[in-house]
Parts: C-alpha cells; sequence; structure tokens
C-alpha cells in the first residue's frame, strides 16, 4: 500500500492510469463500485409477468422492488460491523403477497388510512367507498393500490425506478380518471427515496404512502419494542375507538405516545391510556413539527443490538406510527419466518387520516390541473 504515504497524487495515477480501485480522500484504496440494476420475474398475476427491479448501491446495500403494489420485498443494510441485513418484513414469493398480506412494503392508496364510514363529499356530490376496516375505509379500499400492477422503468440516472399506475374513474368508489408516478431511488448514501407525482380528470382526494414494516434486527425474526424511536412531533390527532381522529390536534406532552426524546418502543405500550387501547398499541398519527414546506424529520429510529439507525423525512404533514400490533404469527414471512406480534415498525407518512371529512385539516381534494407531488427518504446508516 504505497500510496498511502504520499496520497494525493499516487492515488490519481493508480486511478486513472489503472481504472482499477477508486481511492478515497485519504488516498486509501477503497472496494470497486458495486452500484448496479438488475430486471427479473417475481412471478405472474393473471398471466401479467411481474417484474423485480434490485438496485445496488456502491457499497453493495440493495433495494429490491415489485411491480405488484410497488412494494418493497427486501432492503439490505449494513450493521456496525458492516453485515448486510434484510430489515424490512416480505414473502418470498407473489403468491402469498396476493394470498394475505398486512401491507408489507406496499404503496397504499388512492387514499392510505382510514376514511370515516367510507363516504366523504366534494363540491356537493357524495362518494362511497367500499368499507373494509369495521365501519370504515382503510388504504384505498377492497383493491387498493397495494393489490395492482404497476409498470416499472429503471430511470435515467440508473439508481431508481419509475412505476406508473392509472386507476380508472371510479375505482373502488373514487372519482377521476388518476394517474400517478412513483419514484423509487437508492443513493450511495443508503437513502431510498420515494417521490410521488398524480393527476386527475375530476376533482378527488388523494393521500399515497409506502407500508413497509421496518425490523432494524435482522428479517423479522425478533421484537421491535426494544428499538429506541424518535418521533418529531408535538402534537398528534386523537382517534376514536375506531381509529379515525376526533378533528382534535392534541399535545403529545405527558402521554405515552410522546417520543419527543428517544424510548424504547416498549417501554410504555402497556400502559393503560385509552389511545393506546384503541389502537391495540401505537397506531397514531403524528403531526410532524416543521418551519415551513419542503422536507423535514418525522423520525429517527435505532436498533440498540444492531447499530442500525433509520430517519425517516418527510414533505408530508403527518407520519401514522403502527407498532404492529395486528401481527399475531400467522404470516409466514421472508425463509420461514413467521412474524409475531410486534416483530415490525411503519412510519407511514401522508396527510391526516379522515382528511375528506375533516375542514380543519390539511386538504387532499386534487383538482384537474393541480399536480400532487411529495416526496419521502428513509435514510440507514450505524452508531
Ligand atoms: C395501518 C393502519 C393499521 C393497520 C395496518 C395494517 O397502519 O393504521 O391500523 O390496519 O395499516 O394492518
Amino acid at each position: 500500500m504505497w500510496f498511502r504515504k504520499s496520497p494525493v497524487v499516487p492515488c490519481l495515477l493508480l486511478c486513472v492510469a489503472l481504472l482499477g480501485p477508486s481511492c478515497g480522500p485519504g488516498g486509501v484504496e477503497e472496494a470497486p463500485s458495486m452500484r448496479g440494476l438488475e430486471v427479473s420475474e417475481f412471478g405472474s398475476v393473471d398471466g401479467h409477468p411481474v417484474k423485480l427491479f434490485a438496485l445496488t448501491n456502491d457499497s453493495g446495500a440493495e433495494v429490491r422492488i415489485i411491480e405488484y403494489g410497488g412494494i418493497v420485498v427486501s432492503l439490505s443494510v449494513p450493521d456496525r460491523e458492516g453485515t448486510m441485513g434484510d430489515v424490512v418484513l416480505g414473502f418470498d414469493d407473489l403468491e402469498s403477497y396476493i394470498a394475505d398480506t398486512p401491507y408489507f412494503g406496499a404503496i397504499t392508496g388512492r387514499y392510505a388510512n382510514r376514511i370515516a364510514k367510507g363516504t366523504f363529499e366534494i363540491d356537493g356530490i357524495v362518494y362511497e367507498l367500499p368499507v373494509n376496516n369495521g365501519p370504515n375505509s382503510l388504504h384505498g379500499g377492497i383493491k387498493g393500490f397495494d393489490k395492482v400492477v404497476w409498470e416499472g422503468t429503471p430511470t435515467e440516472s440508473g439508481d431508481g425506478v419509475d412505476f406508473v399506475y392509472v386507476s380508472a374513474d371510479g375505482e373502488e368508489g373514487y372519482p377521476g380518471r388518476l394517474e400517478s408516478n412513483v419514484t423509487y431511488t437508492w443513493t450511495d448514501a443508503n437513502e431510498l427515496r420515494i417521490d410521488y407525482e398524480s393527476t386527475t380528470d375530476k376533482p378527488t382526494v388523494i393521500n399515497l404512502t409506502n407500508h413497509s414494516y421496518f425490523n432494524l434486527g435482522d428479517g423479522g425474526a425478533g421484537s421491535i419494542l426494544g428499538h429506541e424511536m424518535t418521533i418529531n412531533a408535538d402534537t398528534y390527532t386523537p382517534v376514536d375507538a375506531t381509529s379515525i381522529p376526533t378533528g382534535e390536534i392534541a399535545a403529545l406532552e405527558g402521554t405515552p405516545l410522546d417520543f419527543r426524546q428517544a424510548t424504547a418502543i416498549g417501554e410504555r405500550i402497556e400502559e393503560d391510556h385509552q389511545q393506546l387501547h384503541f389502537g391495540a398499541g401505537y397506531d397514531h398519527n403524528y403531526v410532524v413539527n416543521r418551519d415551513g414546506p419542503g422536507m423535514a424529520l418525522a423520525a429517527t429510529v435505532h436498533d440498540p443490538g444492531t447499530g442500525r439507525t433509520m430517519d425517516v423525512l418527510t414533505e408530508e404533514p403527518g407520519v401514522q406510527f403502527y407498532s404492529g400490533n395486528f401481527l399475531d404469527g400467522h404470516h409466514i414471512g421472508k425463509g420461514g419466518t413467521p412474524y409475531q406480534h410486534r416483530s415490525g415498525f411503519c412510519l407511514e407518512t401522508q396527510h391526516y387520516p379522515d382528511s375528506p371529512n375533516q375542514p380543519d385539516f390539511p386538504t387532499t381534494v386534487l383538482r384537474p390541473g393541480e399536480t400532487y407531488s411529495t416526496a419521502t427518504v428513509y435514510k440507514f446508516y450505524t452508531r
């Protein structure tokens, strides 16, 4: 390693002359880039082959996304020893995703989260949606955006995939032909960036998110109760017994839902608090603290065991923290792993639940001529 002692010039010479291993700023030899994008098939639905896109970054960290539901099927990032591990819950095959999934990794829409009693009104017209969650409509209805085939195309930059889906006027009860573009980008800084864009030909409502279940341990085998959660929110939207917001924006201070200081998810989850009873644990929309529009930090999660840490940044006003309360071991996931109670958590960036019926919440109405445009970043590192 002769060039370590006289870093700059020999390093440049070596890189240019040999086109060999790249050199870091200190002249230290770096591993060759592992960057790549591979396309393969992940089964088929109704005779339509479903593509899988594997995006590998410079350091070998990899995300795999399929056209069915735009599902993130795996996301491998290093622990503090540098060992790669898959940090999202999911299945090994398409049939399992089709048969029974609690939205593992999927794009949810046209309206992510709940609309009370499956009804809303725009410009005096009342729309009825299928009710699929107690008395309410959840995650876009019976066949939401998580259950349709998106058409994926690698982006020009080669580090992302653009997914397109056109939802017909009246699909699942929603008005307007809605054209959506969801672009996943996987950067060398281990950031999964998701850009959402939609347009409509009639006034409609929209709220898109990604429903990945994370477990920063390995592969979702263990509990997430020891993960330390920080949520950048002073307030949240309390819910009724059917998880519909009451309309109030309430302070978190003094409640077991307050995550302004890093706290283990399991530390207060069994406390006797009405909101924790209603959600069967954490299943609440937090109002992200922000100075203005643009990207804001919504949450940071840290697994003390592996050192893996995730920041969630978003342009959305809210984030649903769901602690995997309805997982009960019956989903047999990747590698035959039964996903037990609270073995994954979600941080679904979003507009507030039931906004179409809450005039004081930020609007989710999209009109012809307007473009819905929003972005969220999941960033992984260790400490
Ligand atoms: C969302 C909801 C939860 C639950 C999950 C899926 O996060 O808020 O109540 O329905 O989806 O199981």
